[in-house]
């Protein structure tokens, strides 16, 4: 069974053009799928869409064989609870709560407590363990991405979501944050990711190139140039 099945999906805001124009597509257990396409081209509301965070307009969208608009608000935000991790472009972090608290939150609220070792392990991952005490905003905009990075791994889901996940950060750092979620997408587990890097890109099982709301083509195992290339035709032909 596919980890994410998407079909058909389209998505408007009202009244303008819609923003996706018919989208499908497939993860399958242990990949790390890779988004790329030009800035305000859909990724960011491909992925709320494909994480249920977004209601699509029309089409379907199914995580381990459940279709998400079969469930109601409730169930919907218990399934995502449960299955689900999104690494928001914005991070998300919550502002109150120290860095320790952060990671540990999502596998709580899951019901899945962990322990001591596992919130260390994950804060230890992405380099921030003498942060462990600070709130968000004593962070940088790149260690608050690591933050929300290490919240995501300690909690396990099924499917990953990370939006730019490197986007603030430096090559070494963003380097260390792809090989995580490289590592994440392992067993029964994978992970999607939009990014404008192609090398980063590069790093996954498959890359599709969105453009103009629609997919415009799919790269198994690519080299950067392979990715570059394919986005470069993406954006010549908008
Ligand atoms: N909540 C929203 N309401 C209206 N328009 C939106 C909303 N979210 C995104 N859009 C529009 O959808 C388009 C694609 O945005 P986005 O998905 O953020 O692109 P990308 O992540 O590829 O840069 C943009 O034109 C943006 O203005
Ligand atoms: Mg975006």
């Amino acid at each position: 069974m596919s980890v994410l099945e998407a079909h058909e999906v389209t998505k408007s805001f009202g009244g303008t053009e819609a923003v996706l124009r018919g989208i499908s597509l497939h993860v399958e257990p242990g990949e790390l799928v890779s988004i790329v396409g030009p800035s305000g081209s859909g990724k960011s509301t491909l992925l709320y869409c494909l994480a249920g965070l977004e209601a699509v307009t029309s089409g379907t969208v199914s995580i381990l064989g459940t279709p998400l608009a079969g469930l109601g608000r409730r169930r919907l935000a218990a399934f995502r609870r449960d299955h689900v991790g999104f690494v928001f472009q914005s991070y998300n972090l919550i502002t109150s709560l120290t860095v320790w608290d952060n990671v540990a939150l999502p596998a709580r609220l899951a019901r899945r407590p962990i322990g001591a070792d596992e919130v260390a392990a994950a804060i230890e991952r992405v380099g921030l363990s003498d942060r462990a005490r600070y709130k968000p905003a004593q962070l940088s905009g790149g260690q608050q991405q690591r933050v929300a990075v290490a919240r995501v791994l300690a909690t396990r889901p099924d499917l990953v979501f990370a939006d730019e996940p490197t986007g603030a950060l430096d090559t070494a750092k963003g380097d260390a944050v792809l090989r995580l979620l490289r590592e994440a997408a392992t067993g029964d587990r994978s992970v999607v990711m939009v990014t404008h890097d192609l090398e980063a890109a590069a790093r996954g099982d498959r890359v599709l190139v969105l453009r103009d709301g629609r997919l415009h083509a799919e790269l198994h195992h690519p080299t950067p140039a392979e990715v570059l290339a394919a986005v470069g035709a993406a954006s010549e032909a908008v």
